[in-house]
């Protein structure tokens, strides 16, 4: 069995970027392997956040892992900020990462650009994500594409303290998946499907309504050759419907095509849309069923117990290799 460790940011709904870059994977890989998920509310409050927004979105994203299909007796899910390990080996991390390299961080520049105000915390997220990994002794991170630098950084900064103060800590891998490691906007398809994006009209959220899907897809940019193909570099936008479909429908991209030959895009739009929708429909029941209910806390309660009882002990370890305070 291998440890398998992730983490989500608490910002905002969970976009159908998010579920089949980064959950799809989680639900997979929990039947054969250690799983650990965390709901990374530190990671959040790196860009300023409204204090009651955040516990309500920090609810909203446990009910939504466990309503995607985490079962709580197989994988560990928990709050970040409930196990003061991950802050005390962030700080370490920070000790031993240079500002070069973190200056030079894909999602730090685009995150701080044409900012006045940026945080200290927005340049050490990195650090910060290496030992949410480290202190699991995680040997497998399922994410999407966006966070395959972040994971090259923890790997370096890993071989780093390794080489200066013991083999100490486990070297990571990074595991994206074959298809939909980078779901696109439905507005642009040449850029990732985001959270953040200001045209709500690209983003799908996992909780939309049937009809507030049916709008965005049938609004979701193609091109004027009328053509159902697989083609992401001539025609991303259709592709991009295309892998959406299939991850959701278990079909194959190949398949889909074979479908929908002959069909316009009217006709191609209404099946991607019925293919969401029936898809998250499950989700959005229990979805909204977990969230009146005390199980969740109960789940998160026995999860934070479980974490702090795994990263306290690589915590120490990491003090007493590098000297500080009396453990030695
Ligand atoms: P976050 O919260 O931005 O995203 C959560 C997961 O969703 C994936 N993802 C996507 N996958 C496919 N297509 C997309 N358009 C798309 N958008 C997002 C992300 O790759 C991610 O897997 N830094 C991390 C959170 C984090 C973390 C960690 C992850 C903190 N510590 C430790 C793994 C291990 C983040 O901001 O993800």
């Amino acid at each position: 069995m291998k440890t398998i460790f992730s983490g989500v940011q608490p910002t905002g709904i969970i976009t159908l970027g998010n579920y089949i870059g980064a959950f799809r994977q989680f639900t997979e890989l929990q039947h054969e392997e250690d799983c650990i998920f965390c709901i990374v509310d530190q990671h959040a409050i790196t860009v300023q956040q409204d204090p009651a927004e955040l516990a309500k979105t920090i609810r909203s994203l446990a009910a939504i892992y466990i309503a995607s299909g985490i079962d709580p007796e197989k994988a560990v899910l928990f709050i970040q900020s409930e196990v003061p390990a991950h802050a005390q080996a962030g700080w370490i991390m920070q000790c031993i990462s240079y500002i070069g390299e973190l200056e030079r961080m894909t999602q730090f520049k685009d995150k701080s650009e044409g900012k006045e105000a940026v945080s200290a915390a927005l340049l050490t997220y990195p650090p910060l994500m290496a030992a949410d990994i480290l202190l699991y002794n995680t040997e497998v991170v399922p994410v999407g594409e966006d966070q395959k630098q972040h994971l090259e950084i923890t790997r370096d900064l890993a071989e780093r303290f390794n080489k200066r103060y013991g083999e100490v800590l486990t070297i990571p891998e990074v595991r994206i998946p074959k298809s939909g490691a980078r779901i696109k906007s439905l507005q642009d398809p040449l850029k990732k499907m985001s959270k953040s994006d200001p045209n709500k009209k690209g983003t799908i959220h996992l909780l939309d309504t049937p009809k507030e899907i049916e709008k965005k897809v049938k609004s979701a940019v193609t091109d004027s050759e009328g053509v159902v193909k697989f083609d992401v570099a001539n025609k991303p936008g259709v592709s991009n419907l295309l892998i959406i479909e299939s991850a959701l429908s278990d079909v194959s991209v190949d398949e889909l095509v074979a479908k929908y030959e002959g069909l316009g895009y009217g006709a191609f739009k209404a099946g991607v849309a019925e293919a969401i929708i029936n898809h998250l429909a499950p989700i959005q029941e229990k979805y909204y069923e977990l969230l009146e209910s005390p199980v969740l806390d109960d789940i998160l309660d026995e999860g934070a117990k479980k974490a702090n009882a795994i990263a306290s002990v690589t915590l120490a370890k990491m003090e007493a290799a590098m000297g500080l305070g009396r453990r030695r």
